[in-house]
């Protein structure tokens, strides 16, 4: 029986990167029929510096981004990482057997931390540990994120074959990480080679799912191209990182293959791809924006389906963490 889980940190919007890189694929297993779960990842949102203030309504923002995405809380558990204790608890006994050198070789952290790692707080060092505590946590099989995760996805198998081998079981099934579609991968809409991401400065760099149709229009007209028309196949694309990246938010969006896309675009000029693109991209995304809105116009519904959601996940949680602690021989009373 497969069992999915993700997350998302709750910092600014969503992007279409998450949208399409994760947030998409997450529906889709859902609609297939398989257990998911899927989390506000808060507690990983406080390893670099964030506003207090803006926290638990960032929380709820996420939120109604998964649920206008398609994520559907009365069939897969939406819930908040720090309103499950045992994610916290199962960290510090993983830390226990993940090694500093493989932390240390984590391109995330080497990013985030810069030039100057020594001040980098131990939680930002941790952080795929409390990914492989996420996912451990539910004995998870699947785990549907974007390239950007997948090498803290290969550090939770380690994570979780290091324990089975340690104590000599197979409590932890390796968890698969699940890179799907053509979208793994959405670069700026200003630099081809940088992914698009929350934290870049410029915002024309990214569409979030909250802008606009007018927005939406706008950063694709003002994306970086080149002069040249469009080729008939991907393998023309090549060293035309902008070019390429614009047909594969296309693919995405449509559900077609890059293929397809160039079949119907090839010879043509970026004057005549741009308004097409912005065209898909505010039929698909335009009714997810409005139903978001419609959701934060009520965010008590919301956090009752958080404290449901959360609530699920602790029972569901709760047995592993219990029997992680008995392989492990703690004392337990009576
Ligand atoms: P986060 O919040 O940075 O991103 C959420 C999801 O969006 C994907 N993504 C992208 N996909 C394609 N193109 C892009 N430009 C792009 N940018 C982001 C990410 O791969 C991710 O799937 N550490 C995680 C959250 C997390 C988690 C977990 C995920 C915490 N615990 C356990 C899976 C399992 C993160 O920061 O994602």
């Amino acid at each position: 029986m497969k069992r999915i889980l993700s997350g998302m940190q709750p910092t600014s919007h969503l992007h279409l990167g998450n949208y399409l890189g994760a947030l998409k694929n997450w529906v889709k297993l859902q609609d297939e029929g398989a257990e998911c779960l899927y989390m506000v990842a808060d507690l990983h949102a406080v390893t670099v510096t964030h506003d207090p203030e803006q926290m638990a309504q960032a929380t709820r923002e996420i939120a109604a981004a998964f649920i206008a995405g398609g994520v559907n809380p009365y069939n897969s558990a939406l819930f908040v990482q720090s309103a499950v204790p045992g994610h916290s608890q199962l960290m510090w006994l993983l830390s226990t057997m993940a090694q500093m050198g493989k932390l240390e070789r984590m391109t995330q952290f080497k990013d985030k931390a810069g030039k100057d790692s020594e001040r980098a707080g131990l939680g930002l060092f941790a952080y795929p540990v409390l990914m492989a505590a996420d996912i451990l946590l539910y004995k998870a099989t699947h785990v549907p994120v974007g390239e950007d995760q997948k090498q803290h996805l290969e550090l939770s198998r380690e994570i979780a074959s290091t324990f089975n081998t340690r104590y000599k079981t197979e409590h932890f099934p390796p968890p698969e990480p699940y890179i799907m579609g053509t979208a793994t991968r959405v670069m700026s809409l200003k630099d081809g080679n940088q992914k698009m991401s929350k934290s870049a400065e410029s915002d024309l760099s990214r569409i979030n799912l909250t802008d606009d149709a007018d927005t939406i229009a706008k950063k694709i007209r003002k994306a970086k191209t080149d002069a040249d028309p469009l080729p008939d196949n991907v393998k023309a694309l090549e060293g035309r990182t902008e070019a390429l990246n614009l047909v594969t938010i296309y693919a995405a969006l449509a559900d077609k293959s890059r293929e397809k896309v160039l079949k119907q675009f090839a010879g043509k000029g970026f004057g005549d791809f741009k308004p097409a693109l912005a065209d898909l991209a505010v039929s698909k995304l335009a009714p997810i924006t409005g139903r978001m809105n419609e959701l934060m116009a009520d965010p008590a519904e919301i956090d009752r389906i958080l404290a449901k959601g959360s609530e699920r996940a602790r029972t569901v949680s709760a047995p592993v963490l219990q029997e992680t602690m008995d392989i492990m021989g703690f004392w337990k009373s009576g």
